[in-house]
């Protein structure tokens, strides 16, 4: 479903993706089928949505009585708020609020409580709790919706209040804002401990404080979609670690489509694979999306299988595994596992993985050990880089893995550092 009222948007800034119902259907499912339980009786909010049309408004609203939730609130950002604008942002027009992309919908023109005034200029919130119709149903058609008093922002004090209410926080938030996103699900309301760069292990440890502590009912679940690099995040890295949150059950290799307003400037082949999926139009497929919540799924517990570092060498379908094996760091303890299919069941030092082993990641089977990427590097003790090796690769630094290849100093894609776990 694309956003009408953002049909004439010229210039929409990355934070406009909407996401499509199939996708949050596949997610949630995934949680239900684990724990059929996982909703009911509980207050779910969607922030930074557009309760209008928003898949994540109309999917929780039409499952209310099929999920047992007590209530559904879902609150949207205020179009000339938006980082949007219907021309190319020149000298004259920088800094200045431009809506005229905007259109009210004819549901909320159509309500006895739209407000001319108000329409571009603050956000909504849609409750729903109640059968209001009195059909016998609670869905869709019982949401009630009044303006908000500020623009909808997640950080203003409106909305967090309705965050501290809330059992469970759903949504897509604005990519260019997910740290700090992050940080406000578990109360920090952006100031704090999340948005420093602070050392890994002291940031840990207030982190997992904050999400024991922060409600009184116990963590705050959440499930929200990111960008696959926000692991390496220093504030998020560590949660991933401690397994206080992890990667949602949609594979990272499904590609996730979204919408986009009418005119935004996509990647040719995110939009080509978009419509290789079936999505003709507004639409791109971005890479790297995924979900990250703290909500279980089944996914998650189920061992990888993989074959030993024999069969690897023999068999393996990698031709830089087979015949060859595996690659030894220069400064830290560890085996270079390129792919996380070749990860040699029987190893039982330090190998450091891509960070799409993640998507793979089950807590039974393997540790994390670390993130081997600059300060978390140094911390987890890798060795300086030799000056000389830095001459002869200039893109090597310190807090990096590195191996020797042909007398040249190699660096891997980013990695993680991983250790099975044996039964004791
Ligand atoms: C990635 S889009 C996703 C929209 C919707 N949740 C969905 O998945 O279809 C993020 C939305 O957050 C809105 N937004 C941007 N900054 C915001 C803020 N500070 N507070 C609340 N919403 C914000 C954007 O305008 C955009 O509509």
């Amino acid at each position: 479903m694309a956003n009408k009222n953002l049909s004439n948007a010229k210039n929409a800034k990355n934070d406009e993706f909407y996401t499509q119902l199939n996708d949050i259907q596949a997610e949630v499912n995934a949680y239900i089928d684990y724990d059929p339980d996982v909703f009911r009786g509980k207050t779910v909010l969607l922030p930074c949505d557009d309760p209008e049309w928003s898949n994540f408004t109309r999917f929780f609203a039409q499952n209310f009585e099929r999920f047992g939730l007590k209530k559904l609130i879902s609150t949207s950002y205020a179009a000339a708020s938006k980082n949007i604008s219907a021309t190319k942002n020149t000298k004259s027009t920088k800094g200045k609020k431009d809506v005229s992309w905007y259109q009210p919908s004819l549901f909320e023109q159509e309500s006895p409580q739209y407000d001319e005034e108000k329409t571009a200029v603050k956000g909504k919130i849609f409750v729903l709790d109640h059968d209001t119709n009195k059909n016998g149903r609670i869905d869709f058609e019982d949401l009630e919706w009044k303006y908000l008093e500020g623009d909808g922002d997640f950080r203003s004090e409106e909305v967090c209040k309705l965050r501290d209410e809330a059992d469970m926080i759903v949504t897509n938030p604005p990519f260019s804002l997910f740290r700090e996103f992050l940080a406000w699900i578990v109360g920090d309301d952006g100031k704090g401990v999340l948005t420093q760069s602070r050392r890994v292990a002291e940031c840990a440890e207030k982190v997992k404080g904050g999400l024991a502590a922060k409600n009184a009912k116990g963590a705050k679940k959440f499930l929200v979609i990111g960008n696959m690099n926000a692991v390496s995040y220093t504030e998020i890295f560590p949660l991933i670690k401690f397994n206080k949150i992890w990667l949602g059950a949609t594979g990272f290799a499904n590609d996730m489509v979204f919408a986009v307003p009418k005119g935004t400037i996509v990647s040719p082949s995110d939009k080509a694979k978009a419509e290789r999926l079936g999505y003709v139009g507004d639409y791109t497929r971005l890479g790297n999306s995924c979900w990250f919540t703290n909500l279980e799924h089944g996914r998650r517990h189920v061992p990888l299988k993989l074959m030993t570092e024999a069969d690897n060498v023999k068999f393996s379908r990698h031709k830089d595994i087979r015949g060859k094996g595996y690659v030894k760091y220069e400064n830290y303890p560890a085996i270079e596992v390129p792919y996380t299919d070749a990860i040699p069941a029987d190893h039982d030092g330090v190998m450091a993985v891509p960070r799409s082993f993640l998507d793979k990641y089950c807590p039974e089977q393997f540790e994390i050990v670390g993130i081997a990427e600059g300060e978390s590097g140094k911390e987890l003790g890798l060795k300086a880089v030799p000056k000389e090796l830095k001459r002869l690769n200039r893109s090597l630094r310190d807090g990096q893995l590195y191996y020797m290849r042909d007398g040249f100093p190699e660096k891997p894609f980013a990695r993680i550092l991983i250790r099975a776990k044996r039964p004791k």
